[in-house]
């Protein structure tokens, strides 16, 4: 059985950022709250009329160039994303046909925060059962179309931006393993309470914005994710100190601390962009991903581990040879 290596990323943020300084003049907020509770110093926004596909599309190029890819090579797209373009078609069809190609499957994955891993996770089992060779991941969100500008709870969390990769099939790891998970039960703390069956009247209004009760899902968040280490240690028979780079979903600066210490790892061992991106949710983990390899902090050989939680609520890591 082959093993899926990342062969190539990329990223794509929107020109337009969104500054602290920006957000004090919309709601009641300050540039130190958001800093000290957050980390969060700015974040992009995609321009009216910019797509989640948009972003994916130029996040997909810059992946595809990295790998030495052509488009047609390409034999599975998963795009991650809890802001597709359309109801439907997918937006990883809509991004095939940008692509210029044809018949290989497409699909979209919905797993919020966790969308990334759940896609690394699905693609990785195509390749190692040989039903793919070589897979297109993207994550990618316009979160600023589901949020509340009024709400300074959340508002002030979440940006926009795509991150890709290209995983290929090889004799060398490669992805060493990947851990999903989900509970429902949590649906009520972390959510856009209205969809296309759900209140449709709400949803066509406008109204269907993220609300979160930000205390309970951070400590459900800190808690879970430390359980999720010992489970990606023990599993691959590792010990703290193989890991090289932690690679986390970039939700709040405390959160990714909080991680790292139970890992026992430094902070320059850590990709940290969610000063710069905010939340950018799906896309956080390979837009983190592409900025530590293009700068050269990761390189090959490295030992990352990449972990995530969001809504659902889902959580997941994996863990990655680069
Ligand atoms: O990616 C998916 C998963 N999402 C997460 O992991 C996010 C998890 N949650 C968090 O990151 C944090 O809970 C927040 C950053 C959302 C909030 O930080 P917190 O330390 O948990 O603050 P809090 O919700 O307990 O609120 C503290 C105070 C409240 O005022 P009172 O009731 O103490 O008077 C809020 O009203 O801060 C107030 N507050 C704000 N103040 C200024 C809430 N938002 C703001 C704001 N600016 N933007």
């Amino acid at each position: 059985m082959s093993y899926a290596r990342i062969t190539g990323t990329g990223a794509y943020l929107p020109e337009k950022v969104l500054t602290n300084a920006d957000l004090e003049r919309m709601v009641e907020t300050s540039d130190v709250w958001i800093r000290e509770r957050t980390g969060i110093l700015e974040r992009h926004v995609a321009a009216d009329g910019e797509t989640t596909c948009d972003l994916a599309e130029a996040a997909a190029r810059c992946a595809l160039e990295a790998a030495g890819i052509e488009p047609r090579e390409i034999d599975l797209i998963i795009v991650a994303t809890t802001t597709p373009n359309r109801v439907f078609p997918s937006t990883a069809c809509l991004l095939q046909a940008r692509l210029g190609i044809h018949g290989c499957p497409a699909f979209d994955v919905q797993a919020v925060c966790t969308g990334f891993v759940y896609a690394l996770a699905v693609a990785e089992k195509f390749i190692r059962t040989g039903a793919a060779r070589c897979a297109l991941i993207v994550g990618a969100e316009t979160l600023s179309r589901i949020l509340d500008w009024s709400d300074r709870s959340t508002c002030v969390l979440f940006g926009d931006g795509a991150g890709a990769l290209v995983l290929e099939a090889s004799e060398t790891p490669g992805v060493l393993s990947t851990h999903l998970h989900a509970d429902g039960h949590y649906e009520h703390l972390l959510t856009v309470p209205a969809g296309i069956s759900e209140h449709p009247e709400r949803f066509r209004s406008g109204e269907a914005t993220v609300q979160m009760k930000g205390n309970e899902v951070f400590r459900m968040a800190v808690n879970t994710l430390g359980r999720m280490v010992t489970e990606v240690l023990h599993a691959n028979g590792l010990h703290k100190s193989d890991i090289d780079w932690l690679i986390p979903h970039q939700a709040n600066i405390r959160i990714i601390k909080a991680t790292a210490r139970k890992l026992g790892l430094p902070m320059e061992r850590v990709v940290v962009t969610v000063d710069r991106h905010g939340n950018t949710s799906a896309a956080s983990i390979p837009l983190a991903l592409d900025a530590a390899i293009r700068d050269g902090r990761v390189q090959p050989g490295a030992t990352l581990l990449m972990e995530a939680f969001g809504g659902g609520f889902t959580w997941g890591a994996a863990l990655v040879r680069f």
